[in-house]
């Protein structure tokens, strides 16, 4: 069921009869114009057919054939108006009520794709940087399900990198491995907390202490070799490393087909270098293997600054496949993932979400693989990339000592928010609940962006129960969940419209189901977060000048009943897209 295209078609049958030949486009119009949609394409013709754009609309207008769903109305200079009837507006409501999917409709074309939006890292706590990633990548995973794509999360551990031969090294000297590497029989329990205490410290060191450095990177090598007892280690650290970040990924409701890490790709790198190697494109450069993939505008010389060094407009340097130790690099990963991808399933998309960081990263790693053949032609290879989350201070977002703050605390944060919340409501505050309405206005409070754009994160804002917030929303079901459940017994029935509120709730509807191929076209949320905002509102007016409890006349009843189930239906399915749950009671 879909308005604007059986509008579309209607007008252009209509321009086509008049004598032309045009597509014309139909958008839905601000409620204040006192129509449902409109079309504005009109004056585009003046020019071509060098006549009044206000009797152009006329004409295109009265060749459309009279029906009783649609009215066009041409309105000074040459806009077309189009209401829809009541009776049509009911009939659409009755139907996307009993339809599985709501009046949605499917994509013409679905397509296979792999969505990579997880890149935690093995003995690094998660951290906000995983945050949007995971928020972003879980909804639009849902939202190309949704429309018919055929769609598997992977969660892409980085599993692979020099913080591995760092925190084993950390671990090493503070004689926790022991046992491993025959120091003593007595064996030590490695704990989730002896990582994170670990890699920090390892980390800081590798900074100030070169020695240290250059043993990590020679430790991460015998570990990419497999080399015993260094592999073993790192396989028990990987273990307890991957329990914890499942944990907090299913806090946040964000699920993962494919558990593969950048290790599970480690087996194809050498496949990788050769295809490449093989078709001339790697040389050698002070030691390492590199691809060139500047293209044309990129790497224009600019004048040599005064440290003598040249400098680049646009600068796009090659890309490293293997370092001069052999080692593998976050670039090779991601090419022999893709080649590992495109052995298993036969893909249209491959699809990441990552901060503006990794731009450079990804915009090398598709070049070599295109250039190679590693994916193939027709294969879309897209970053996504999201803004950052920022604190009031408009920087991203840290604790108050300046450190990166980790995921764990974040979601602690919001469920604390979340209880006092509710406990000045006087509603239960059980751990769930409290889970439930934290996660969801942080979710919300990050999907009502525009995915590529930096945004501050509010917690008070984001909590408020009133308002375009993600409580509100979970508020509006639990308040139609209260409703139906006093009117338990009361089936429903065929939806009427009997005052404009209705109207305008099925007509917010209409604008959700249509919200939701404009996202999926934009990879952005946002535009299905305002949709959902603006039925609940309303659905509130409605609710606020109706009373659905106690109104007599049965007829009139049922009516609203059912539509408070479309209501329902239609925000829960949106929510669902979002990965943002509904408690029981708030
Ligand atoms: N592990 C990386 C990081 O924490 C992110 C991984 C992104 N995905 C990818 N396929 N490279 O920075």
């Amino acid at each position: 069921m879909n308005y604007i295209k059986t509008l579309e078609d209607l007008l252009q049958y209509g321009a086509k009869k008049a004598g032309y030949n045009e597509k014309l486009s139909v958008s839905f119009s601000d409620k204040k114009m006192g129509c449902d949609f409109q079309c504005n394409g009109v004056f585009a013709l003046t020019k071509k057919y060098g006549k009044n754009p206000f009797d152009i609309a006329n004409e295109i207008v009265n060749n459309i054939d009279k029906n009783d769903m649609f009215e066009f109305v041409v309105a000074r200079p040459a806009f077309i108006n189009i209401c829809i009837s009541d009776k049509a507006f009911a009939r659409g409501a009755n139907f996307m009520l009993e339809d599985e999917k709501g009046g949605l409709e499917k994509n013409e074309k679905p397509q296979k794709v792999i969505l990579d939006y997880g890149g935690a890292n093995v003995a690094k706590a998660l951290h906000i940087g995983h945050l949007r990633p995971a928020i972003i990548g879980e909804s639009l995973k849902r939202l190309y399900k949704l429309l018919g794509d055929e769609v598997t999360s992977d969660v892409h551990l980085g599993d692979w990198g020099l913080q591995m031969g760092l925190t084993e090294l950390q671990l090493f000297e503070e004689g926790k491995l022991d046992y491993y590497f025959g120091k003593s029989n007595q064996e030590y329990n490695l704990t989730i907390e002896d990582l994170n205490e670990a890699y920090p410290l390892a980390n800081k060191r590798k900074s100030a202490e070169e020695d240290f450095k250059k043993r990590a990177e020679e430790w991460t090598l015998k570990i990419q070799q497999k080399v015993s007892p260094y592999y073993d280690v790192y396989k028990i650290i990987r273990h307890l490393s991957v329990k914890e970040i499942s944990i907090n990924y299913s806090k946040l409701g964000a699920n993962f087909d494919l558990w593969y890490g950048e290790s599970d790709a480690s087996e194809y790198c050498s496949e990788a270098v050769e295809i490449i190697k093989s078709q001339g494109l790697a040389y050698e450069s002070e030691g390492a293997l590199v691809v060139d993939v500047a293209e044309e505008g990129e790497n224009i010389p600019t004048d040599k600054t005064e440290d003598g060094q040249q400098r680049f407009l646009n600068p796009m340097p090659p890309c490293l496949i293997q370092k001069s130790n052999g080692a593998d690099l976050y670039a090779t990963t991601d090419i022999a993932t893709i080649l590992m991808r495109n052995k298993m399933y036969k893909l249209d998309r491959i699809e990441y979400v990552t901060d503006g960081r990794q731009k450079m990263h990804f915009t090398q790693v598709f070049r070599v693989c295109k250039k190679s053949g590693i994916s193939p032609e027709g294969q879309q290879l897209v970053h996504i990339i999201n803004g950052t989350m920022n604190g009031k201070d408009g920087k991203p977002f840290k604790t108050r000592s300046g450190d990166t703050i980790k995921l764990e605390d974040i979601i602690g944060l919001l469920t604390e928010k979340a209880r006092e919340k509710l406990k000045s409501n006087n509603a239960s505050q059980d751990d769930d609940t409290a889970l439930i309405i934290g996660v969801g206005a942080m979710k919300f409070g990050d999907l009502s962006n525009t995915v590529s754009k930096d945004y501050v994160f509010d917690i008070d804002k984001f909590m408020s129960f009133e308002g375009k917030t993600g409580p509100y929303l979970q508020y509006t079901v639990v308040r139609i969940n209260s409703i139906l459940e006093k009117l338990e017994g009361k089936e429903g029935g065929e939806i009427h419209i009997y005052s404009e509120e209705e109207r305008d709730i099925i007509r917010n509807i209409v604008k959700l189901n249509s919200s939701y191929a404009v996202c999926y076209r934009e990879r952005s949320l946002n535009g299905l977060c305002n949709s959902l905002y603006d039925l609940a509102s309303a659905f509130s007016t409605f609710y606020n000048n109706h009373n659905v409890t106690n109104e007599s006349d049965e007829v009139k009843q049922n009516s609203y009943i059912s539509l408070l189930k479309l209501v329902r239906k239609k925000m829960l399915q949106a929510l669902d897209v979002l990965a943002i749950k509904v408690p029981k009671k708030m």
